[in-house]
């Protein structure tokens, strides 16, 4: 009797502490609102067909946010959330911590990873020979034009290089202002976070960018210093990008930046395209897409991003969860997510469906691009590494810091990560 008193008491209290409901999985991811009304109609689609509840915890959009939001959980060692989406370039921190389970396991036999791009699975999703994470989408930074622009100032073709971008830009804007005031030519990635990283590497060009020498990694490169200058001149120097380049500038700023009809040129993920396409966009069948430009023409670099779905460690329902991932994967649940949001499904056999290629006609050209997309180093401290660059390429795009100094000193900041984490290397 005593003891069931005691369960009595305890029993509102052990429910309480655990903030999920008990038959409920809890999916963890973000983006813009019309994304997560996305997952919204995934969760309720899936719960029709086998009855599993799928609670979204909606999460911002810039990466190194939703990046803490799913530390403090996993640190804590709660069951919530069961799943999550994590960006390409925290896989080899969450793996080394030990926080995903194998998705092999879980599934209670081998996951078929046939139908996705076996260079991402085979270098970003196994660790320690386990299936550790899947992808769900992927992205590798593109140009957007304004056709109509390109077409009216006299030029048939979007540029090639940086420098034929110069030109273009300082003439259409010159002349764009006079009825635009708010116009700037080029509008790209510049505040300090993660995106700022992926579009310096894309700047630093095939021959920059973070190589490894001797097991070290190189940030201050004669490439990477050009690097750097040239982004802190297209603000201050060519006055082709807005001031707030460095303030301000993620992807979703970039993207309403274009999309109102201030920008010629935008750098942005895939992602901008069914929107800059969507119902009542100003630049509704304006807009084209191509490779990035390059130093010496067809020598450009786009950055490989994408979104990785993994079980957490800490999961208490991890049969249901890979009943989940298996669905967010599936062939119709890929095929949505292009025509609804216009992302990049990580399904190959997507891509050559008629009904996604009438929609989106180019994608037939990203796949070469994704083919040859450039990771971020797969290195568990990562993150680190990038937050002493995110600092210092901030600083120099401003113009705080000289980009020589920048390097030298987020080289000395990635050394001592390396030394922390890396035994040295
Ligand atoms: C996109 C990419 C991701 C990248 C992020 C940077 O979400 O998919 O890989 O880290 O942008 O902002």
């Amino acid at each position: 009797m005593k003891s069931l008193l005691k369960l009595a008491v305890l029993l509102p209290l052990l429910v309480s502490a655990c903030s999920k409901k008990p038959a409920e999985l809890v999916f963890a991811v973000g983006g813009a609102p019309n994304e997560l009304d996305f997952w919204e109609t995934v969760a309720a689609d899936f719960r029709k067909e086998t009855g599993i509840s799928v609670r979204i915890l909606r999460q911002p959009t810039d990466s190194d946010q939703r990046r803490q939001g799913i530390l403090i959980p996993l640190k804590a060692e709660k069951n919530d959330p069961d799943v999550f989406l994590m960006d390409i370039a925290w896989i080899p921190q969450f793996a080394a911590s030990g926080w995903l389970r194998d998705l092999d396991a879980a599934a209670g036999a081998p996951v078929d990873t046939a139908p996705f791009w076996k260079n991402i699975v085979d270098r970003s999703d196994r660790y320690g020979g386990k299936l550790v994470a899947l992808p769900v989408y992927v992205d590798a930074g593109l140009l957007y034009y304004r056709k109509d622009l390109l077409k009216k100032y006299g030029y048939a073709k979007p540029p090639a290089t940086w420098k034929d971008l110069l030109e273009i830009s300082a003439r259409v804007q010159a002349a764009v202002r006079k009825e635009n005031p708010e116009f700037y030519a080029f509008a790209w990635q510049g505040a300090q976070y993660e995106g700022l990283v992926c579009d310096f590497l894309e700047f630093a060009g095939a021959k920059g960018g973070l190589r490894t020498e001797n097991g070290r990694l190189l940030a201050a490169t004669p490439e990477n210093i050009k690097a750097l200058a040239f982004m802190r001149d297209l603000v201050s120097k060519y006055k082709i990008s807005p001031p707030n380049t460095y303030t301000e500038m993620k992807e979703e700023e970039v993207r309403l930046f274009f999309q109102k009809g201030n920008a010629l040129f935008e750098r942005n993920w895939p992602y901008a395209w069914g929107l800059h396409q969507a119902e009542g966009s100003p630049v509704k069948d304006k807009t084209g897409i191509c490779p990035l430009p390059g130093f010496a023409g067809p020598d450009s670099v786009s950055t490989l991003g994408g979104w990785h779905i993994g079980l957490s460690k800490y999961s208490d329902k991890p049969e249901d969860a890979a009943r989940f991932i298996k669905y967010v994967l599936s062939k119709k649940v890929q095929k949505e997510l292009s025509l609804k949001l216009g992302w990049n499904p990580a399904r190959r056999d997507v891509y050559g469906d008629p009904e996604v290629l009438k929609v989106h006609p180019h994608f037939t050209q990203l796949r070469n691009i994704f083919d040859n997309a450039v990771p971020r180093p797969g290195l568990p401290y990562y993150t680190q590494v990038s937050e002493a660059l995110q600092r210092r390429l901030n600083a120099g795009v401003s113009g705080n810091e000289e980009p020589a100094a920048a390097l030298e000193a987020a080289q000395k900041e990635i050394d001592a990560v390396a030394a922390r984490y890396g035994g040295g290397k």
